[in-house]
């Protein structure tokens, strides 16, 4: 064979290989609203930086008639590029080749992958539209995942992975994107499921669809398993672009300094009246992120799910932060099961890549009641004292209004290594609410107090006297537990400072195999 014939065949084989299972099933997965894996792919890095492995990869199953259908790529394509220069690891299942089902050698692409970006220190993205474990080729297959599982425990905390699942994901396949950073769902295409609709009738008579069982609105907003859910899959593939653009390349790097424009020292006026005059009444906390970060820009993580809490990425003078906010526009900002569960994982995420952590804090405490009880809050409020606790980035809280009881201690308080804690003068900090620390405190004088309205007002008088005396931040300044008290409208300056001042915090925790976290 002359030289050129050979390039020619070359040439060949990755066309052929290009068109995964071929040209028909394409024009279906065209035809279902989805993207293939290849055009994923390309959207996703920057053009023309994809660098492809193990394209003439086929499976060695002999039964089933298998040796008859071989497809290069088995299913999955795989390798590295570039999101902004900065290099990334590629894993896209291509449902045209066997519902891009997973086999043996399929499985030892994505691990090959993933042991190159863990020894590299660079992220690994996965674009998940997959049948599960390709049947015919049996427990191979689930060795195959129980591999892939395995480098995703390795690699937590090491360096960042990202799922994206753009189709079905069930069965034990869920636990590859379970066990990464972060899953964005896309919108009526996607389900993430253990047992699909069928065993569900059978087992337990329920009548459900996938969307209802495992859809990207069900995992988004009642599950949390999902973190984005959107519109469709280019938006999903963008949104890892700019998440990307938050994190470290590993647990070793600092986050991407990003300059801009916004002033280090805007003041904005519109956060002194922020705060209703009335303590109950609610306001946007989400309205303060956006005035004091550069650009007004954050990118909400978990955006619908325990809604009073708020999580996301947003800079300060060009550094990476995550910021947790309590919300009073929902709950009144209480803590309860899936707010500490949300923050606590946030918050280790945070730690773990390196990203300091700014906490706005308006909490009126834990929520109360049997259901929360029975589910385990003490575990799960605890889940969030311990990672702030053992977090050793820098810590800046700002005390917004309410910091009352534990919750006023799991906010990243002082005493759990906050590095500067600032309060507005809204602020109030104290063992419990005004209303029930004079309802507890005056038990006895109330009960002596026959006339109801006579009893109200007694009660209401304690209560404002509790107020004056602890529902304000100075008796927490005095004991130097807050740092300063601070204008609200100085808050972006204040928060730069302090993380100016944090940049080169060291900080460690006690040497030990690992934490034993309450799960
Ligand atoms: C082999 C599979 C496959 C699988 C789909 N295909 N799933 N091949 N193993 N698991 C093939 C189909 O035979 C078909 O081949 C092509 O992929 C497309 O499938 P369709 O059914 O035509 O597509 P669609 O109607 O869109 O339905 C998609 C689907 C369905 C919902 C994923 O295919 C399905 O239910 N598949 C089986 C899912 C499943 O039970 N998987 C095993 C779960 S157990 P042709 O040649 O016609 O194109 C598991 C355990 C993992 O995953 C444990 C890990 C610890």
């Amino acid at each position: 064979m002359l030289i050129q014939e050979k390039i020619q065949e070359l040439l060949d084989l990755r066309t052929k290989a290009k068109l995964g299972g071929g040209e028909k099933r394409i024009e279906s997965q065209h035809n279902k609203g989805k993207y293939t894996a290849r055009e994923r792919i390309e959207m996703l890095l920057d053009e023309g930086s994809f660098e492809e492995f193990d394209m003439f990869v086929t499976h060695r199953e002999t039964g089933f008639d298998l040796e008859k259908q071989q497809y290069m790529t088995d299913g999955v394509v795989t390798g590295y590029g570039t999101i902004d220069g900065r290099i990334v690891y590629v894993f896209a299942q291509d449902f045209t080749v066997f519902g891009g089902s997973l086999s043996e050698m399929y499985a030892m692409k994505i691990c090959k992958i993933m042991d190159k970006a863990t020894k590299t220190g660079a992220p690994v993205i996965g674009l998940n539209d997959s049948g599960g474990a390709r049947i015919q080729e049996g427990v191979k297959s689930l060795a195959g995942y129980a591999e892939v599982f395995e480098r995703n425990i390795l690699a937590s905390g090491v360096i960042p992975q990202i799922s994206a699942v753009f189709g079905p994901c069930a069965g034990g396949a869920v636990y590859s994107p379970a066990l990464t950073d972060f899953i964005i769902m896309s919108k009526g295409t996607s389900n993430m499921f253990l047992t699909g609709p069928k065993v569900v009738k059978t087992v337990t008579g329920e009548d459900v669809t996938d969307e209802e069982l495992g859809g990207a609105e069900v995992h988004s907003t009642k599950s949390g398993v999902c973190h984005f859910a959107v519109d469709s899959e280019k938006e999903g593939l963008m949104l890892i672009r700019k998440l990307i653009s938050y994190l470290p390349q590993n647990n070793l790097e600092e986050p991407p300094y990003v300059p801009n424009e916004d002033p280090i020292d805007r003041l904005d006026p519109i956060l002194n009246e922020i705060i209703p005059d009335n303590p109950s009444k609610p306001y946007d906390v989400k309205d303060v992120i956006h005035r004091i970060v550069d650009m007004g820009e954050f990118l909400e993580v978990h955006e619908n799910f325990a809604p009073n809490i708020i999580t996301g990425f947003a800079r300060f003078n060009g550094t990476a932060v995550g910021i947790v906010a309590n919300q009073p526009k929902y709950l009144a900002g209480v803590l309860d099961i899936n707010s500490s569960r949300k923050a606590a994982r946030f918050v280790r995420f945070c730690d773990a890549f390196n990203i300091g952590i700014v906490t706005l804090v308006d909490v009126p405490g834990f929520l109360p009641g049997t259901t929360q009880e029975y589910g385990g809050i003490i575990l799960h409020g605890a889940k969030l004292l311990f990672a702030y606790g053992e977090a050793t980035v820098p810590k800046v809280t700002v005390i917004l209004r309410k910091a009352y009881g534990g919750a006023y201690d799991v906010m990243s308080s002082k005493h759990l290594r906050g590095d500067i804690n600032y309060a507005w003068p809204t602020a109030e900090i104290a063992v419990m609410g005004p209303k029930g620390a004079a309802e507890i405190l005056y038990q006895k004088e109330t009960a002596l107090i026959t006339d109801p309205n006579e009893r109200a007002e007694f009660l209401k008088g304690k209560e404002e006297e509790y107020r004056n005396k602890f529902a304000n931040p100075y008796v927490a300044a005095n004991l130097g537990y807050i740092d300063d008290v601070i204008e609200p409208r100085n808050t972006r300056f204040r928060i730069i400072r302090a993380l100016q001042s944090l940049a080169t915090k060291k900080d460690t925790n006690l040497p030990k195999k690992h934490a034993n976290i309450p799960l």
